[in-house]
């Protein structure tokens, strides 16, 4: 090969394989070794992650359903916060979820509360509209989170965007799931 030929040919394989000189790619190089880091490092609030044995449950002095104000949604469609304290209603089993026996729809006006919203009683993946409670939606906690009155140990600087007012205080996720999509 001439010496012309083979300055392009090299000239030809940096350029396809994005390579410059310094930037050599060892194949079959050894993993990075992994970083031992506990349950109890990698918790903010210092509390073994796998039991969350010491996490706060609950708001601080919070009252009872029924008494405590509403908080405005973090965002649009965010799942809101419990406003009210939990006590004695957690866990929720396979038997028992007062939540729902609170948030059900035709329940939730007799007490006081916010309806559980249309997204809750519709199987998102089938299409199909439900007679009761979705099972994905069955174990509230898992999105509405009680709140606790502690410092912030990550400064939080998002601020919330709504394309209507009343978005700050109620959902509409099933009535625009499919914006943009059709
Ligand atoms: C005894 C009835 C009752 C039970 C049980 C109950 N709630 Fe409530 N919940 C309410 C009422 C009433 C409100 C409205 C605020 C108030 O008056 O305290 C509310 C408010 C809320 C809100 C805020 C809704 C909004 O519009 O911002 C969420 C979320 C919520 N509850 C979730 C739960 C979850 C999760 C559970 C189970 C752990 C639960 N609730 C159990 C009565 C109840
Ligand atoms: C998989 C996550 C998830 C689970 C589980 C879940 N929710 Fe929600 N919830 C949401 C989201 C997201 C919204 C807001 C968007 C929407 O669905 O309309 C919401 C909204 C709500 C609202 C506000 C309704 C409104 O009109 O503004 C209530 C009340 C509520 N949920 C109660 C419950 C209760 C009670 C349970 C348990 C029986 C539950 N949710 C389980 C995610 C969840």
């Amino acid at each position: 090969m001439s010496v012309k030929l083979f300055a392009i040919a090299l000239t030809l394989l940096f350029v396809l394989t994005g390579c410059s000189g310094d930037q050599v790619v060892v194949k079959d190089a050894p993993p990075a070794p992994p970083v031992e880091l506990s349950g109890d490092d990698l918790s903010y609030r210092n509390e073994p992650l796998l039991t969350e044995l010491g996490a706060p449950q609950t708001v601080f002095d919070a009252p009872d359903p029924g008494d405590s104000e509403l908080a405005e949604r973090s965002f649009e469609n965010a799942p809101p916060v419990i406003p009210h304290n939990v006590d004695g209603l957690l866990p929720i089993t396979g038997d028992e979820n007062s939540c729902a026996d609170c948030h059900l729809p035709e329940e939730a006006e007799d007490v006081g509360a916010t309806p559980m919203p249309a997204s809750h009683l519709y199987d998102i993946r089938r299409e199909t509209q439900l007679e009761g409670l979705a099972g994905a939606n069955y174990n509230c906690t898992q999105c509405h989170t009680p709140q606790a009155n502690t410092t912030e140990l990550v400064e939080n600087t998002f601020s919330p965007y709504y394309r209507a007012k009343e978005q700050k205080e109620r959902s509409n996720l099933l009535d625009i799931l499919n914006e943009g999509v059709e």
